[in-house]
């Protein structure tokens, strides 16, 4: 695998995870509908990064961020399907609901509404729309701030999941060398149980403004 990485998405995950692949050897370029925005971005990450539109990161590398808004991810994943077509896709998004009140998607009580059900899965439809790409769910329970090189007590917990085993290995390698505890929970199904632990994370925040935590799984 060469060491680079496409990373779709201009927001706070995008720029986190493209951080963090810089820090870890790889050439990254950064995509957007308006690569322009991503400017100042590219003058201070330095070597080894670029910039380009969305279709120019998922044909970057063997290795794609995916970190656009969850409400779009599926309409991104189809219309790049061919450039993912063999690559390794981390999936960090959720598919939290739209931010109008009228679609009934504010948080309850701090509990985020996603529009996806409980027997299906954001990335299930996302593997649906791009067959040939391998994707693996990560980074999506936990927030930006702590995606590389967590600082807590203990190493904490990323669950993981995809069909491709070796995509797994990639990632979880990935997550290894950024200190975390990876548990791989099997294939692309077991989405329908990691996408909701991003609800799960915001309810301190939403309901607290408490922020500062993540997952640990404790084994005997
Ligand atoms: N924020 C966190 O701490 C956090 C933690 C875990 C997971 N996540 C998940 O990670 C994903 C990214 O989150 P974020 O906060 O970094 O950014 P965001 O604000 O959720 O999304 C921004 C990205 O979405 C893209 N986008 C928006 N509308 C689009 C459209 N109509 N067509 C194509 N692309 C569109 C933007 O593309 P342009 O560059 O073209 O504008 C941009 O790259 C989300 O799914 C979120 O749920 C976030």
């Amino acid at each position: 695998m060469n060491k680079r990485a496409g990373v779709i998405g201009s927001g706070i995950v995008g720029e986190t995870l493209a951080n963090g692949l810089l820090d870890s050897g790889y050439e990254v370029c950064r995509g957007s509908r308006d690569p322009e925005q991503l400017a100042v971005w590219l003058a201070e990450a330095g070597e080894g990064a670029s910039v380009g539109t969305q279709q120019d990161a998922a044909c970057f590398g063997d290795l794609v961020v995916l970190a656009v808004r969850g409400a779009v991810a599926e309409d991104v994943v189809s219309e790049y399907a061919d450039e993912l077509s063999g690559s390794v896709v981390i999936d960090a998004t959720n598919p939290i609901g739209g931010a109008r009140p009228q679609d009934g998607s504010e948080p309850k009580d701090g509990v985020l509404s996603f529009f996806t059900g409980p027997n299906e899965s954001l990335m299930e439809r996302l593997q649906a729309a791009a067959p040939d790409a391998r994707f693996v769910k990560a980074f999506n329970s936990v927030g930006a701030a702590f995606m590389v090189n967590p600082q807590f007590d203990e190493a904490p917990t990323m669950f993981i999941c995809g069909d491709d085993t070796d995509a797994k290995s990639v990632v979880g390698d990935l997550l290894d060398d950024w200190g975390w505890d990876v548990a791989d929970m099997g294939t692309a199904t077991a989405a329908r149980a990691i996408e909701p632990l991003c609800i799960l994370w915001c309810i301190p925040g939403l309901r607290d403004n408490e922020w500062t935590h993540a997952f640990r799984l404790l084994r005997l």
